[in-house]
């Protein structure tokens, strides 16, 4: 059913209460074509709201994608493909793949949102990004309701980065997608170092996928907020990369500043370190604040609006620029 004037506070993770001109909830692609034949607005899709900022009202028709179900496509006894809804919660599929020993995607436990949305960023963290299970996902093209499919090189995968973001932002629908998961023995990644080092603390010697899904929660936990008890949408910049001859003239002076060296040779700087050195980990400004424990994450402490979460992001954001001449891109989508 198709509602006016909508108020989206529950359906995004920064909890900012603003209205949508249209909205309706779809669970298959019967319901999104009916949807998108009666859409007076542009039409827009919303996952789990835990990865944008909607700074005012939307003069949009956002579509709410609740498409579900989780199936084996195919198996021998070293591999499986899954095929999944978009509407899933990702977290409850990396639940589902560890109940039933399928690896591949631990290291990406209880990142917020919806498979649907994964892709869109390529979702990654502790080592491990979508893209490297990612066999292809379907699409409708809001355009004309078009069914299209991808494969993973069809999405252009980068740092947080698909096509979906670039160059077809906002044109499409994914409906479902088909990932590669192992069955045991399994390829474990814990060389991020978080990561092992917990797992060497816990006395842990031959680490399994639930060992390492069980640490990566610990982690995450450990210096994320939770959104349904403070306000976020997790990382708020991307870590920007800089070459060579900015990263030497940088540490030259900054000497502690943390480096991870690319595969193309570019020097990715921890985007949290950045913010923390401009002062405002912890630092709190009316009902918004950077995160006390990961400076990288802007938190509504309670009633803050779009606008206020925007303006602190552009204060932090010209404070870096200022003092590393460095500027941060939004990971999180502005609305
Ligand atoms: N750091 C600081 N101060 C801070 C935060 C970080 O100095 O307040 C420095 C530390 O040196 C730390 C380093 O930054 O060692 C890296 O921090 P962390 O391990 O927390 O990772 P990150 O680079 O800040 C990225 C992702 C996270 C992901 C983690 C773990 C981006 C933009 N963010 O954060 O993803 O969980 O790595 O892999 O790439 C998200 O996308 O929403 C997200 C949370």
């Amino acid at each position: 059913m198709m509602q006016k004037d909508f108020s989206l506070k529950h359906l995004n993770t920064f909890g900012i209460d603003v209205c949508a001109a249209q909205f309706a909830v779809f669970t298959n692609v019967q319901v999104l074509k009916d949807c998108l034949l009666r859409a007076e607005y542009t039409p827009w899709i919303l996952g789990g709201g835990s990865n944008i900022l909607l700074v005012d009202d939307v003069q949009l028709c956002v579509l709410k994608n609740e498409i579900t179900g989780i199936d084996i496509l195919a198996e021998n006894e070293n591999e499986l493909v899954i095929h999944v809804g978009a509407g899933v919660v990702w977290h409850d599929l990396v639940t589902w793949c560890i109940s039933r020993n399928f690896g591949g995607i631990e290291n990406l436990s209880l990142i917020p949102g919806t498979v649907g949305a994964a892709p869109i960023q390529n979702i990654g963290a502790y080592g491990t990004e979508l893209a490297e299970t990612l066999i292809s996902l379907r699409a409708m093209r809001l355009l004309d309701g078009e069914l299209i499919e991808f494969t993973t090189g069809d999405c252009e995968f980068g740092y947080r980065d698909s096509v979906f973001k670039g160059r077809l932002k906002g044109q499409h629908c994914i409906l479902d997608i088909d990932l590669r998961l192992t069955k045991p023995p399994h390829a474990i990644e814990i060389s991020y170092g978080a990561i092992n080092d917990l797992i060497e603390k816990k006395g842990i010697h031959s680490p399994g996928i639930r060992d390492v899904y069980d640490t990566v929660i610990e982690i995450r936990r450990s210096k994320l907020p939770d959104p349904l008890q403070i306000g976020n949408a997790g990382s708020f910049f991307k870590n920007p990369t800089i070459d060579e001859i900015k990263f030497k003239a940088l540490h030259a002076v900054f000497t502690d500043m943390p480096v991870f060296v690319t595969e193309e040779n570019q020097y990715k700087i921890p985007a949290g370190w950045l913010i923390e050195q401009c002062g405002w980990k912890g630092r709190r400004i009316g009902n918004v604040g950077c995160y006390e424990k990961q400076a990288l994450v802007i938190v509504n402490y309670g009633g803050a609006s779009g606008r206020e979460i925007y303006d602190h992001a552009m204060r932090v954001q010209d404070s870096v620029k200022e003092r590393f001449d460095i500027v941060l891109q939004t990971e999180v989508n502005v609305v």
